[in-house]
């Protein structure tokens, strides 16, 4: 029996794989444990199961070791773990691709839908009161169906967004480094942020897209457009973002994803034509409990001696 520390409170069934270990955690208020917590208890521990807040850094892997066998990030995304130090100390990263894919890209096409017509807005004046009944020249959004529609990192949930904007009548473009061969990619990112009516974000976070969205490749946007980020909130400059949508320079935009979550840039707070969610892109029941499983399968299978098939191999 080995023991695993669970960071957080998973969903229902979620432990089912791991009923044969020793569980550590989650607190029983469901606390984040600090980062100082996460170092006092890596070397306790031969596998932690943990979620996208948590930092595994280099200091935590370090103080695993060499006890530490696995780390099963309960997300597909994994800029929160140090993957090279992971490696130096003989820890196999996880993660969740490929379960959680139709649920993020309906929610960045529920991202782009609210943001295009800015749906947020006018709901919120419907509820404060302040709609004077049906007017001809209000709450003008842009169209949806017909549009441009590109989208930046054109892998599993890129894909998924773009069956979803064929769907709709969209011409569907894309970027990403290595040429897919596939119709519509542009090798040059900003060449088709200055042709797309609305751009949807799909890269990994992590250096290499750090401010790949800048106040250079805003000002190359249509004043007409809109940027939607279910990414990662390091991939856009958020200041720079929240002036271009202050000074009229992008149309709108809609976020779930922020650089400093749970902070969110004050000047974003109250941008016009801004639709903001609380990073909820793969928040639905089922994907939420496949995430899980699919994570502390993982961990269960390395415990065993095996390779699951959802390793992440270094950069
Ligand atoms: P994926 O299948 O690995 O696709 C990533 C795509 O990005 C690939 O097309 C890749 O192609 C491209 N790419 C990587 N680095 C790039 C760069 N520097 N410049 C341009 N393109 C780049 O990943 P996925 O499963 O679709 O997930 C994408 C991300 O979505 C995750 O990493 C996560 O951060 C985020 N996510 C967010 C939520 C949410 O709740 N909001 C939910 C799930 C996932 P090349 O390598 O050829 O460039
Ligand atoms: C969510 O953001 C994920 O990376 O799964």
């Amino acid at each position: 029996m080995a023991r695993v520390l669970v960071t957080r409170r998973l969903p229902d069934g979620g432990l089912d794989p791991l009923a044969e270990h020793e569980l550590v955690g989650p607190q029983p208020d469901d606390r984040a444990y600090s980062h100082d917590q996460l170092v006092a208890l890596a070397g306790e521990v031969d596998a932690i199961v943990s979620l996208l807040s948590d930092r595994i850094d280099a200091e935590v892997l370090a103080a695993g070791a060499p006890r530490l066998r696995v780390v099963a990030n309960v997300a597909v995304g994994y800029d929160n773990v140090d993957v090279d130090a992971a490696h130096e100390h003989g820890v196999v990263v996880c993660n969740t691709p490929g379960v959680l894919d139709e649920t993020t890209a309906d929610l960045a096409f529920a991202l782009i839908l609210a943001a295009a017509r800015g749906t947020s807005a006018a709901e919120a004046d419907l509820r404060a009161g302040r709609w004077p009944g049906w007017g001809i020249t209000q709450y003008l959004g842009r169209d949806v169906h017909g549009a441009t529609l590109g989208i930046v990192g054109y892998g599993r949930i890129g894909r998924a967004v773009a069956r979803r904007g064929a769907g709709f009548g969209m011409t569907v473009l894309h970027h990403s480094r290595t040429d897919t061969g596939e119709p519509g990619w542009y090798g040059d990112l900003d060449e088709l942020l200055e042709i797309a009516d609305i751009v949807s974000l799909h890269v990994p976070g992590g250096d290499a897209t750090h401010h790949l969205i800048d106040a250079r490749r805003l000002g190359l946007m249509q004043p007409t457009a809109v940027l939607v980020n279910t990414a990662r909130g390091t991939v856009v400059d958020e200041a720079a973002l929240a002036n271009a949508l202050h000074n009229g320079r992008l149309f709108a935009a809609g976020l779930d994803v922020y650089e400093r979550e749970p902070e969110v840039h004050p000047k974003l707070l109250d941008a016009p034509n801004t639709v903001l969610l609380p990073h909820i892109g793969s928040a639905s029941q089922a994907t939420r409990q496949r995430m899980a499983q699919l994570a502390t399968s993982a961990v269960a299978t390395v415990l065993d001696g095996g390779t699951p098939p959802n390793v992440v191999s270094r950069a």
